[in-house]
């Protein structure tokens, strides 16, 4: 299971004890881009290339070995559970984010904590998307930055792809974004774009990557695009107060596995609203309930998703997309 650069556990400790990789500035590969990855190529059918990038990053071993059970099984039906809404919550915001791409009209794309997501090797296929030919950027923390490189690499064994970067960078550096800007050739509108990573951050850190971001995109133009908003009480923060103590602490264990902070959201739309306001940006917000029909997850049948449950969900799930005044 190992992997050059895979982190399965902090020195001096036990190899199975979990590394959060997303301590925000914590720069190694732990399980978390990993575990995402596996949860993203089990549907079928799956996101492009996301069953190639999980096979050679070894992800259904990393995640049994880090959730300590094969999480389709009945045995654990707390943790099947939550893992079953990850299958519309990781392909939603995906393809919500996919969405606001081909919505912003320009070619160039900058992906903020990409770890292994598999948009740039989508985006950047030969083939072109939606009939348009992109350039993308993926950045990440210099650890992670070149393992999301080498493992696309392999994904594409040999074919060699001019449109698609790797550049290590961390989201709360104006210098750094602006540096993989610049090195990848980009000029004019770009669109800025992250999956997973503001819920990880406070207030402080948010802040950070708004201004930083906001400062790209007021001299070159374009959009940030992220479903990382959350609005509500989510599923996990309320599971944390079960009766059963069992449940607890199960969620308690997915919760360090994950590095989540459960109290990472907004009470209302109108604080979100403000919130992104007073970096200068005016925010289109939806929810991702329009995507119920274009989920793969749900035309797998062994899944065995509720429709209904699921529109539930996504009605309480957001994409945005911001743009500096
Ligand atoms: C949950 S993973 C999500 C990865 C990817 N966006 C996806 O959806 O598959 C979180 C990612 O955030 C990255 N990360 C954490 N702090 C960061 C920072 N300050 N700057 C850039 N990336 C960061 C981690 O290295 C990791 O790849």
């Amino acid at each position: 299971m190992a992997e050059p650069g895979f982190s399965a556990g902090k020195a001096g400790m036990d190899p199975v004890e979990p590394v959060p990789d997303v301590e925000t500035e914590n720069d190694e590969v732990g399980p978390t881009a990993i575990i995402v990855g596996y949860i993203r190529s089990v549907p079928e059918p799956a996101l492009p290339y996301a069953k190639e990038m999980a096979r050679v990053t070894h992800a259904k071993e990393v995640t049994e070995h880090f959730l300590h059970t094969d999480f389709q099984s009945d045995e654990n039906p707390q943790l099947k559970s939550v893992i079953s809404g990850g299958f519309p919550m990781l392909e939603g915001r995906y393809l919500s984010v996919h969405n606001e791409i081909m919505r912003a009209g320009n070619n160039q794309v900058l992906e903020l904590a990409s770890g292994i997501n598999t948009r740039g090797l989508h985006l950047t296929k030969p083939e072109l998307v939606g009939g348009r030919n992109f350039n993308v950027c993926c950045t990440d923390l210099p650890k992670m930055s070149k393992y999301g490189r080498m493992k696309a690499e392999e994904v594409l064994a040999g074919e060699k792809r001019e449109n698609l970067r790797y550049t290590p960078a961390s989201a709360t550096s104006a210098e750094q974004l602006r540096a993989a800007y610049d090195q990848s050739g980009f000029s004019g509108p770009v669109t800025i774009a992250n999956e997973g990573l503001l819920m990880y951050f406070d207030d402080d850190g948010v802040r950070k990557i708004g201004k930083a971001v906001h400062g790209i995109l007021s001299e070159s133009g374009g959009v940030w695009t992220t479903p990382d908003i959350s609005i509500g009480e989510s599923r996990i923060a309320q599971l944390l107060k079960h009766p059963d103590e069992n449940v607890r602490k199960m969620i308690q264990n997915f919760i360090d596995i994950f590095g989540l902070n459960p109290d990472s959201y907004f009470k209302t739309e109108e604080d979100a609203r403000d919130f992104y306001d007073s970096m200068g940006f005016s925010m289109d917000l939806k929810t991702r309930e329009y995507l119920i029909d274009s989920l793969g997850c749900m035309k797998d049948k062994k899944l065995g998703l509720d429709r209904d449950r699921v529109i539930q969900s996504l009605q309480s799930q957001y994409i945005a997309t911001l743009s500096p005044r």
